[in-house]
């Protein structure tokens, strides 16, 4: 069963330059449960998407259906059935760890009580129990990353939106995420769309990857369906597929667009 869909999603910027046309129409579905690698180049229009399915900027052409609502009827009801994690999180550095996760839950309308066991209880499924004293300012980047996804479970989500999770992370702290976000999908079946521009990441989290390019999707499918259609086998890797797929040379996957 689908819990989004999209259907000539599109969003054009007004500019002093004139329009800039982030995202041209995508039509993607996202299965309940699943794991979706939105993977792209920088400047693809992976942000631009999220924002619109996150009701946080209104598309200007196209339509969607996010955990059953309607996207432009329902943006309210979207909005209490999903959980949106920021490409840079935005905690207030002068607050604690308890703090914010009391905040947060009070602004989802818990009670004060409610929204007090509601910390303790994500701190102590996202590691974070240690820490829950500890001023944010003080945490390292990967200790932040996992407060800004507690932040966004509060609510218990049905669908929880990643945009560029592991971005500037060490390798110790990707891991741990990818961990935890393989951990939330069987827990809780909670159905993840997350960003990236790493295909190693892709590859390691998704269950199926969408790849856009100047704001369209050019691909689609499993990482190993991928891997034999571009690369002429499942034991490829997927950067061996998008080789293939553009003809170009190696190059750092984290700064070389996917052109596809
Ligand atoms: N508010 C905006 N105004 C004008 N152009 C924008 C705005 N937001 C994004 N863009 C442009 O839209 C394109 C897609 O951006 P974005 O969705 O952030 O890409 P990605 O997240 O894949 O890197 C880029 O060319 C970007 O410069
Ligand atoms: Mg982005």
């Amino acid at each position: 069963m689908a819990i989004i869909s999209t259907a000539g999603l599109a969003r054009t910027f007004a500019t002093k330059s004139g329009p800039v046309e982030a995202v041209r129409g995508v039509d993607l579905t996202v299965g309940a449960g699943e794991i979706l690698g939105f993977l792209g180049p920088n400047g693809a229009g992976k942000t631009t998407t999220l924002r619109m399915l996150t009701t946080l900027l209104p598309p200007t052409g196209g339509a969607a259906t996010v955990a059953g609502c309607d996207l432009l009827r329902d943006p309210a009801g979207v909005r209490a059935r999903i959980g949106y994690v920021a490409q840079s999180g935005g905690v207030d550095p002068q607050e604690t760890v308890r703090a914010e996760l009391v905040l947060q839950g009070r602004l989802y309308h818990l009670s004060k009580d409610e929204a007090a066991a509601r910390a303790e209880e994500l701190a102590a499924d996202l590691g974070l129990t240690e820490l829950l004293g500890r001023s944010t300012a003080a945490l390292s980047g990967g200790q932040r990353r996992r407060l800004d996804i507690a932040l966004g479970l509060v609510h218990r989500p049905a669908v929880l939106f990643l945009d560029e999770p592991t971005t500037g992370l060490d390798p110790a702290s990707r891991a741990d995420l990818w961990k935890l976000v393989r951990r939330l999908r069987a827990e809780h079946g909670t159905t993840v769309f997350l960003t990236t521009h790493y295909l190693d990441e892709a590859d390691a989290l998704a269950d199926r990857i969408v790849v856009v390019d100047k704001g369209v999707v050019v691909a689609e499918g499993t990482p190993a369906a991928l891997k034999e259609r571009y690369a002429g086998s499942p034991d490829a890797t997927l950067q061996d597929a998008f080789l293939a797929l553009t003809g170009r040379g190696p190059a750092p996957v984290d700064t070389t667009p996917v052109a596809v």
